[in-house]
């Protein structure tokens, strides 16, 4: 693959048809972080609302340390999995506490803050901090296991640590938290699971797979 062609064409389209999402307007950490932990188990058009509400609410990190039980739970009334809140706070009360305010910066440190996971914390490290490392979710698998027709199963753990590195080679260093919500962004438009569209996605001389006829073989899952 001709990476700098790839991540040229990918971010031109991205500029012009990304998704308009209220946590891409900067590059805040606590909103970020925010939205990623809502994100995490509840679909973008179900999340905007929230996500609002939640930052009218609690408009700063030291307000969600702050805040009762009862107000956090009533904000996050509706979107289930309240572990997600509790994990939310409690990240915000350790940013206080434990960091004095100062963020942990790096998707390795991220890792420390409740509720975050790998995939959160290289999100949040890519979109609020510039590291250059590549987001892996489940859009993340599909995209560059078709790209690339990968055909390791991404049921089994060691697989994730392959599209890690192969996303990390890809990733622009320039932009890396534009570049991860890009692969998102195609990953639910012209690369979905069922119903792709790659004819017409904007990457598609790059996508292997769409040469070959094979997209819908990928990505490889054994277990059922
Ligand atoms: N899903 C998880 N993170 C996202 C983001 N930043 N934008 C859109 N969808 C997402």
């Amino acid at each position: 693959i001709k990476i700098n062609q790839f991540r040229q064409t990918l971010l031109v389209w991205y500029d012009q048809e990304g998704r308009q999402l209220p946590w891409r307007v900067d590059q805040e950490p606590y909103h970020i972080m925010i939205s990623e932990l809502m994100l995490q188990q509840t679909q973008v058009q179900t999340v905007i609302p929230y996500y609002q509400n939640f930052l009218a609410k609690f408009p700063t990190v030291d307000d969600l340390a702050a805040a009762t039980e009862t107000d956090l739970l009533n904000a996050w009334s509706g979107l289930g999995y309240y572990s997600r809140a509790r994990n939310l706070q409690k990240a915000a009360q350790q940013i206080v506490n434990d960091y004095q305010g100062q963020w942990p910066q790096t998707a390795v440190e991220l890792q420390n803050l409740a509720g975050i996971g790998p995939y959160t914390a290289s999100a949040i490290a890519s979109i609020a901090f510039n590291e250059p490392v590549a987001a892996i979710d489940g859009n993340a698998f599909r995209v560059f296991a078709r790209l690339l027709e990968i055909d390791l199963d991404i049921t089994k753990p060691k697989s994730r640590l392959v599209f890690q590195e192969v996303g990390n080679r890809l990733i622009d260093p320039k932009r890396p938290g534009e570049f991860n919500q890009a692969i998102m962004d195609l990953g639910s438009s012209y690369m979905t699971a069922k119903n792709p569209d790659s004819a017409h996605s904007p990457i598609r001389e790059f996508n292997q797979s769409w040469q070959n006829g094979t997209e819908l073989n990928y990505p490889v899952r054994t277990k059922k």
